[in-house]
């Protein structure tokens, strides 16, 4: 029999809540109530040339990561409004930032972000809970002294889920909930070394998910991972995660899309096509698909303007993001695509990829590049495209 997913069967009917240890926690910090939606604008009411328009026209959301800048200064808090329709919070959503000391939590930002999105008839995909980067030193290092012992970090684990879930519970469209488990290697498979599966095993991360689940159970729940959509050359990647959803979903594991993070860089080859037909494999196992983290990265001059070195690069960087949404556009099942932060003003890659940049959409100066109006041509051409009505709840 194919398997069918949690989420085509309605995941809101799924496993009764039976709360762990995370309960009472929950209730304790939980400042919101369940589907206080404000939808204060819509789709139509944007420019019918923003992505978010185009996108809308064919049911897929086109959103951004933000971080706080991107909200606080209204020359970028426009943008994200007027071009996207869901929003990723860069870090502000990560455990390092959310429960800093034991016990001690900051909303701040997630919170402010969700409101931000409500305001703008936005969606969010939270991100995310675990990840073996981004945690609190406190955890860190009480793992790596012994003071935290493996029952006390399961228990964390599942407070961690719990708390964070439940306090945006109705409110969180897709859930990163395990993000980067999978080896660069071939083959690949789950990383032995990582943080979490030296501390809890692998059953760690479906554990994640069923708590997450139990939190929200109107949540899409994502594997979130980069190169898993044919990027890596060899396949090896993508094959792993696919076998590794196949078993999760013949456990019954509340697991409902796959994110592949798309991550690119100009100097390594890129097939739309082996994208498109792995992005096609997972949807095979009754699974959602999402480009999460979208930016094409090339070497630059400096860091501040961020002008490519390589004249080719000007074509191959939105020639990518073209071929990553003609892919995405493609497959039906396709929820949302999204871009890693807008502007190479903010982008992530200058700090993390030596003498790389102009990764993104628009310019340090908040100036459409090139790879916005190929994103805006290749929407504007996808209604004849993209044939199948989009069916989610919500
Ligand atoms: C990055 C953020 O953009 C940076 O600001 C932060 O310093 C490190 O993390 N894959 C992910 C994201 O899943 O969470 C990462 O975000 C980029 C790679």
């Amino acid at each position: 029999m194919r398997r069918r997913s949690l989420l085509a069967m309605g995941a809101a009917g799924g496993t009764a809540a039976v709360l762990g240890t995370g309960t009472s926690a929950l209730a304790a910090t939980s400042g919101v109530t369940a589907d206080s939606r404000i939808w204060a604008k819509h789709d139509h009411d944007f420019d019918p040339t923003s992505l978010r328009a185009l996108g809308s026209r064919i049911g897929m959301h086109i959103g951004s990561a933000l971080i706080p800048q991107d909200i606080d200064t209204p020359s970028y808090a426009a943008i994200a409004a007027s071009q996207f329709n869901v929003y990723t919070p860069g870090n502000e959503m990560k455990w390092q930032v959310v429960e800093p000391e034991p016990g001690v939590y900051d909303w701040t930002g997630a919170d402010n972000l969700v409101h931000f999105a409500e305001q703008n008839g936005a969606r969010v995909r939270g991100h995310t809970l675990l990840w073996h980067n981004q945690l609190p030193t406190w955890l860190t290092t009480g793992v790596a002294n012994g003071s935290i012992t493996t029952s006390q970090l399961w228990g964390l684990l599942e407070q961690h889920v719990f708390i964070e879930v439940g306090r945006y519970r109705g409110r969180i469209w897709q859930w990163d909930v395990a993000n980067e488990f999978f080896l660069d290697a071939n083959p690949s498979g789950i990383d032995p070394n990582n943080f979490w599966i030296q501390a809890l095993g692998p059953t760690c991360i479906p554990k994640a998910y069923i708590w997450a689940h139990e939190a929200d159970p109107g949540a899409i729940l994502v594997y979130n991972d980069y190169n898993i959509a044919g990027e890596d050359g060899t396949n090896a990647k993508s094959d792993a995660v696919f076998a590794w959803a196949g078993q999760m979903l013949d456990q019954g594991v509340p697991l409902m899309a796959i994110g592949n993070q798309g991550h690119l860089d100009t100097q390594y080859g890129f097939s739309g096509q082996r994208f498109q037909a792995d992005l096609e494999r997972y949807t095979t196992l009754g699974l959602k698909v999402a480009i999460t983290e979208a930016d094409v990265r090339t070497f630059v001059n400096n860091a501040t303007d961020q002008v490519p070195t390589d004249n080719l690069a000007l074509f191959a960087q939105p020639f990518e993001f073209g071929q990553m949404i003609k892919a995405a556009i493609a497959v039906p099942e396709c929820l949302s695509f999204t871009v890693w932060g807008f502007t190479d003003a903010d982008s992530w890659v200058p700090g993390f990829f030596t003498g790389e940049g102009y990764a993104t959409l628009y310019d340090v100066n908040l100036n459409p590049k090139p790879a916005y109006y190929e994103l805006q041509q290749d929407l504007m051409e996808s209604a004849g495209v993209r044939h199948h009505v989009r069916t989610r709840n919500g």
